[in-house]
């Protein structure tokens, strides 16, 4: 059975009760929709020894990450801050891959320190990596494919002007380095962009990392990267991943013939996994109707949610308080003193002050982006897990916002 369009319910846990208990705003993720989004991406590659790397920067709260760990599955991260809090969540070090760009070396060194593989992201990293420990670190390799993909330019970082990876086309400077210091490359990993649609683009992606892998006798993996794209409204398409694991896989398999080992097949999906699962509820604190347009304005802004305004990335939203109401159009706007425009010309359900309205698609970059602009406070989270709501995240307090100020005695 596919899932309500615009659900009341989670797992049978009221989100109107759950605004009730938690107060607003409030991000709520549904821990089996997660589950079964693993579940599908285990299915899909199932011909494959694949092992699913979630970007952690997606959603990085650590209940959700146990969720990953239970799942048997494990993590990308790019800070090492992500790798500590991946930590904390209960993964080894071995499961953590960290797949930084441009952070100092004492950052990559902390990390290799605890255990936890680097992926190399330029030419002079890989000489300092090479200095410092030679061949007694396994070790990855960022390559830039150069392929234009992904929803939108911000996102598409596989291109020949991206600042990710090593140019596919600097191969050869990349082996000198790697035979300088004998480094021992167990894995290449190219990361094309998000919201990629198309089964051809990953295939592509593949062919590069199959070209470039020839040359590394050591490999124990081939790393696809994310950005398989979800639907953000009603009849928005989303990546075939039966299709996609389908003909990834078969290339593979190909390839490995060819190699002369079995080797695993990683993917580092962020969106895929949590994007759906998420929602954003909060309540309206006026209705504002001009010679134009009806604005409702939120408990909320581009401080909780700013992906519609950094990408103009569309998230449907609805009136949990009044779903049978008569449909108006209304631009949906934060409290933030921006122009913070959250849903423009949206027909909801006639909304009046108090109503509870929820945001869609807000598990993926949701609060993970949020600040503390306009010195408002970030949201709690709640997991729905077992048919249960649990309290993931507290809400924030004034307190939180200043207690790393220094007051001087002016
Ligand atoms: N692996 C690497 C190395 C990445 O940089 C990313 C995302 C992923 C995996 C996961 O991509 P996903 O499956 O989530 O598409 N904030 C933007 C998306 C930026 C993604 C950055 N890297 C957004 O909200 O659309």
């Amino acid at each position: 059975m596919s899932a309500p369009q615009h659900p009341i319910h989670l797992q049978g846990v009221s989100l109107e009760s759950i605004a009730q208990e938690f107060g607003t705003p409030i991000y709520v993720y549904d821990g089996e929709k997660i589950v079964s989004q693993i579940k599908a991406l285990q299915t899909a590659f199932a011909t494959v020894p694949l092992k699913i790397k979630y970007a952690t920067k997606a959603l990085s709260n650590i209940s959700i990450l146990k969720l990953v760990k239970k799942a048997g599955e494990g993590v990308d991260a790019v800070s090492i801050e992500e790798v500590r809090i991946c930590m904390l969540a209960g993964f080894a070090a071995s499961e953590i891959m960290y797949t930084p760009s441009g952070v100092n070396f004492r950052e990559v060194q902390e990390a290799v320190e605890l255990g936890v593989m680097v992926n190399l992201d330029s030419i002079s990293l890989m000489e300092e990596f090479g200095e410092v420990y030679g061949n007694t670190k396994p070790a990855c390799i960022r390559i830039n494919p150069h392929i234009m993909a992904g929803g939108n330019a911000k996102i598409s970082v596989g291109h020949i002007q991206s600042k990710f990876g090593i140019s596919i086309q600097q191969l050869h400077e990349i082996l000198e380095v790697v035979e300088k210091y004998k480094i021992k490359i167990v894995g290449l990993h190219i990361h094309t962009g998000s919201d990629i649609l198309d089964a051809e683009i990953f295939l592509r992606g593949g062919n590069v990392l199959f070209e470039a892998a020839i040359n590394f006798p050591d490999l124990t993996f081939l790393d696809f990267g994310g950005g398989f794209k979800v639907a953000y409204k009603s009849g928005d398409p989303s990546t075939d991943i039966a299709e996609v694991g389908a003909k990834v896989s078969a290339a593979f398999n190909e390839f490995c013939e060819k190699y002369g080992r079995k080797l695993e097949l990683w993917i580092e999906p962020g969106k895929f996994l949590v994007s759906e699962s998420g929602y954003l509820i909060v309540e309206t604190n006026m209705v504002k109707k001009t010679p134009q347009i009806t604005f409702v304005g939120v408990d909320s802004g581009l401080n909780h949610l700013i992906r519609p305004m950094m990408y103009d990335a569309y998230h449907d939203v609805y009136n949990l308080s009044n779903p049978e109401g008569q449909p108006h159009p209304y631009n949906v706007v934060g409290y933030i003193c921006e122009t913070d425009t959250l849903a423009k010309d949206r027909m909801l359900s006639s909304v009046s002050k108090g109503n509870l309205l929820v945001f869609k698609n807000a598990g993926a970059y949701g609060i993970s982006m949020s600040s503390n602009y306009n010195s408002r406070l970030r949201p709690a989270e709640v997991l729905v897990w077992e048919g249960k709501a649990h309290l993931i995240r507290k809400r924030e307090q004034f307190e939180d916002l200043i207690k790393n100020q220094v007051v001087l005695d002016i």
